[in-house]
């Protein structure tokens, strides 16, 4: 089977569980984010704000996350997937890494983001991992070189986040 060439195999060790232990950067991803340690706003945040933070977003970050994150956390035709998403066994690994990726955080409809946090949630989450290095997953950084978070997106991020973050914990009265 022409699939089972030494390429494919070295995709597949890529995609293999064992890699995050390899990478510096991913050790202690299971202890990325535990609960207690959002930043919880009093109550949730308005329509407005809600509407506020997105235009923020489209405008700043959403591009910065469509070439680094959306392929995962986001919704992606088959054409934007990667070349080797068809070789068997991959295509799974990569299913699944969309379907767990989106249970956490799912970008596809813009902000606020669906998933099991709420609005201030997802934006420290996102923090979080960031600067731990922590996304997009090593194993992706590797086929994708330049998908990596340069300090320049960072920076735009972690922007996005403080006016947010701050966005939400204005008084309801003043809006
Ligand atoms: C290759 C697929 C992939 C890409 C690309 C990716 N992620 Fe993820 N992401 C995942 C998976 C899988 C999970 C859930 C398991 C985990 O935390 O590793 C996740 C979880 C997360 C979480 C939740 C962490 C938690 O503990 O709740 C955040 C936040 C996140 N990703 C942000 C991002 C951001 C921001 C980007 C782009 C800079 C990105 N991800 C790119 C696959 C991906």
């Amino acid at each position: 089977m022409a699939f089972r060439s030494k390429p494919s195999f070295m995709i597949f060790l890529l995609f293999s569980a064992s890699m995050p232990v390899l990478a510096d950067s991913d050790s202690g991803r299971e202890s990325l984010i535990s609960p207690d340690e959002f930043l919880q706003s009093e109550g949730a945040p308005s329509k407005e704000q809600l509407s506020i933070v997105n235009e923020l977003y489209l405008k700043d970050v959403k591009p910065i996350f469509e070439k680094k994150c959306l392929s995962c956390h986001g919704s992606m035709s088959e054409a934007d997937l990667p070349w080797y998403y068809p070789i068997p066994g991959v295509r799974q690994l990569i299913d699944q890494d969309i379907a767990e990726a989106k249970k956490h955080v799912d970008m596809s409809n813009d902000f606020p983001f669906g998933g099991h946090g709420d609005a201030a949630a997802d934006l420290n989450a996102i923090k979080k991992s960031i600067e731990e290095g922590n996304m997009p997953p090593f194993r992706y950084r590797v086929m994708h070189w330049g998908s990596a978070i340069n300090s320049n997106d960072k920076e735009k991020i972690f922007r996005w986040i403080e006016q947010s973050l701050m966005i939400f914990a204005e008084d309801e009265g003043a809006k």
